[in-house]
C-alpha cells in the first residue's frame, strides 16, 4: 500500500520560530484574575468535589497524588473513570474532549472496540503474559519490517526508556565508541546518561537531580535544527574517541514543539555518515503518528537504529522496542552464542502476548482506516481554528502542527534557550521558566473547565475518532479561553 502521512503541508518553521522569539520578548500574557478565579471556584470547587476528596486522600499514599507526570494537573488532578474515542468522562460526571490522547498513543482514539474486542480473545485464552513466544510477537515485527524498510528487525521492550537505553548499548558495541549526542531540548526517557539538556537546550545535568554528573562524560548536546553545531561536536569527539550515535527526535525536541527544517534529518544523516556514527530515531511519537512508515518515511531519511514505544502497543501497557539493521540488531539477539558479544537487555514484561496482540491489531486498524492521515487532517483542522481565533482575539500565542500533533504555545517555556557557553544563566532562566510556567498551568485548568485535556497545557494530539463537527465544538471552548486572557479582543 502506498505510504500516507498525517502531514499535509510541512510548518513554516523559519516563520513559527520567529514567532516563538517574539513571544517570549513579550511580558507574559495570562487570564484576568477574575476569570481565573471564577474557573477555579465555578468549576473545579463547586463541580469536581468528588474527583478532588480522591486525591486528596491519594496523597497520603502516592507521592503528590497521583503516579503519572502528566496527570499531575493545577489546581488538583482530576479522575478520570472512562475513556471512549474523542471523550474523557471524570469521576464527577462532567464529559472532556481528549486531546492528550494518553499521551501519544491513542491514533485510533481511545479504547477502540476492534483492537478491544481482539485483547479480551486473547486474553481469555492466554492471558496477558506467558514469559514465553507467542505468534503477535512474529506478526508486529513482520507489520513493522513491511512498512519500515530499516527496521528488518525488531526487539519489543517495555517502555520508550528502555528502548532509547537499548539503542545506545547496541550503538556503542556496534561502533566501539562512547559518545552520544542528542538534540538540546529533547526528551528520550529518563535514563541516567539522557537526563542531559532536558527541555531547555543548553541546560545540560541541570534538571538531571540525583544523576552524578560523572554519568554525562560520554553525553553531549547540540542546539535543535543547528547541524553546523552538531558538526561541531562530532569534530570534538573525534579527538576524544569518536561519537558512538547521534540521537534525535525527527521532528525536533519534544514531539517538535521546536520544528526542525525539512532538510534537517538529512543532514543530520549525512553528518552521522561522514563521522561515522549511527544515526538513531526516536521514533516514540512519531512512530506511525505521522504515518505507517513514521517520521522516516516522511523525510526519506533511513536511520540505523529505531526507538518505538507507546502507539507500539496501542495504549496498552509495556509499549517499547527497538529496531533496526541487522548488522546492529544481531546486539539484540537472545539466547547464549559463544563468543558473541550482547548487549544486555531484558524485561520481565517485555513482549508479553496482551502488548503484542494489542500493538499488532492497533497498526493493523490504523492501516484499514488510514488513521494516521485521518488524525492528522483533525489536527491541520484544530490548529487552523485555534490560529483564526488567536488573530480574531489579537493575541501573540503561536499555534502550529506537524499532522496529529499540534502545538500551543501561550507563554513560549519551550522556546527558551540557554547559550551553550554561558551556564551561569541558568538559574536566571530557570526561573523566569518556572514563573511562565504557573501561567500555562492556569492556561491547563482554564482548557480543563471549558471540557478539554491538553498535554501540560502546549501540546494537542489529535485521533481519527474526532469528526468535524466535534474539532469545531472544541475550538470554540479554546475561544472561550481566549476571550479571558488579558488585553484580548472580545
Ligand atoms: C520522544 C520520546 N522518547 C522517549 C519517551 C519515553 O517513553 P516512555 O514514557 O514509554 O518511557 C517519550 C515519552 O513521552 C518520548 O516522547
Amino acid at each position: 500500500m502506498a505510504d500516507s502521512f498525517a502531514i499535509s503541508t510541512y510548518p513554516d518553521v523559519p516563520r513559527i520560530l520567529s514567532d516563538l522569539d517574539s513571544l517570549i520578548r513579550q511580558p507574559i500574557r495570562r487570564l484576568r484574575p477574575a476569570a481565573l478565579e471564577r474557573y477555579l471556584d465555578e468549576y473545579f470547587e463547586k463541580t469536581c468535589s468528588r474527583s478532588k476528596s480522591m486525591i486528596d486522600e491519594a496523597k497520603n499514599y502516592i507521592p503528590g497524588g497521583v503516579q503519572h507526570n502528566l496527570a499531575f494537573n493545577y489546581p488538583f488532578p482530576l479522575v478520570f473513570t472512562k475513556a471512549a474515542g474523542p471523550y474523557l468522562y471524570d469521576l464527577d460526571g462532567h464529559r472532556y474532549f481528549d486531546f492528550l490522547q494518553a499521551g501519544g498513543p491513542t491514533i485510533l482514539g481511545s479504547n477502540p472496540p476492534e483492537v478491544l474486542n481482539q485483547v479480551l480473545d486473547l486474553l481469555k485464552t492466554c492471558g496477558p503474559s506467558t514469559g514465553l513466544f507467542n505468534e503477535y510477537e512474529l506478526k508486529l515485527a513482520r507489520f513493522i519490517a513491511d512498512h519500515m524498510p530499516a527496521v528488518p528487525m525488531f526487539r519489543m521492550l517495555g517502555s520508550g526508556t528502555e528502548g532509547c537505553m537499548a539503542a545506545i548499548r547496541v550503538a556503542r558495541l556496534a561502533t566501539g565508541r562512547k559518545n552520544v549526542v542528542k538534540m538540546g531540548g529533547a526528551y528520550h526517557g529518563w535514563s541516567d546518561q539522557l537526563a542531559y539538556g532536558l527541555r531547555i537546550p543548553g541546560s545540560r545535568h541541570f534538571e538531571a537531580h540525583g544523576v552524578p554528573k560523572h554519568v554525562f562524560k560520554y553525553t553531549q548536546e547540540f542546539f535543535p535544527g543547528d547541524l553546523d553545531a552538531l558538526e561541531r561536536v562530532l569534530r570534538r569527539n573525534r579527538l576524544g574517541g569518536g561519537t558512538a550515535a547521534v540521537m534525535i527526535e525527527p521532528l525536533g525536541p519534544e514531539s517538535g514543539t521546536r520544528p526542525v527544517a525539512k532538510d534537517f534529518n538529512s543532514g543530520v544523516r549525512r553528518l552521522c555518515d561522514k563521522f561515522g556514527a549511527l544515526l538513531i530515531f526516536d521514533e516514540v511519537v512519531t512512530g506511525f503518528r505521522v504515518g505507517l512508515s513514521g517520521a522516516q518515511g516522511y523525510f526519506g531519511v533511513e536511520p540505523d537504529l529505531t526507538v518505538f514505544g507507546k502507539v507500539v502497543a496501542g495504549g496498552y501497557p509495556s509499549a517499547g522496542g527497538l529496531g533496526g539493521k541487522r548488522e546492529y540488531m544481531k546486539y539484540l539477539a537472545a539466547g547464549i552464542e559463544a563468543g558473541s558479544k550482547k548487549a544486555l537487555i531484558g524485561g520481565t514484561m517485555a513482549a508479553n502476548p496482551l502488548s503484542s496482540a494489542a500493538g499488532f491489531f492497533t497498526l493493523t486498524e490504523i492501516e484499514r482506516t488510514r488513521a494516521s492521515e485521518k488524525a492528522g487532517v483533525i489536527g491541520d483542522r484544530l490548529t487552523a481554528g485555534i490560529q483564526a481565533s488567536l488573530k480574531r482575539r489579537n493575541l501573540p500565542f503561536v499555534a502550529f502542527n506537524q499532522g496529529s500533533i499540534c502545538h500551543l504555545q501561550t507563554v513560549g517555556t519551550m522556546h527558551f534557550s540557554i547559550d551553550f557557553n554561558k551556564f551561569w544563566q541558568i538559574p536566571g532562566k530557570m526561573k523566569e521558566i518556572k514563573a511562565r510556567k504557573t501561567v500555562m498551568e492556569e492556561m491547563g485548568a482554564a482548557y480543563m473547565a471549558e471540557g478539554i485535556v491538553t498535554l501540560a497545557g502546549s501540546r494537542l494530539y489529535a485521533s481519527a475518532a474526532y469528526t468535524e463537527a466535534m474539532v469545531d465544538e472544541a475550538v470554540g471552548a479554546f475561544d472561550r479561553v481566549f476571550a479571558n486572557i488579558e488585553g484580548a479582543l472580545t
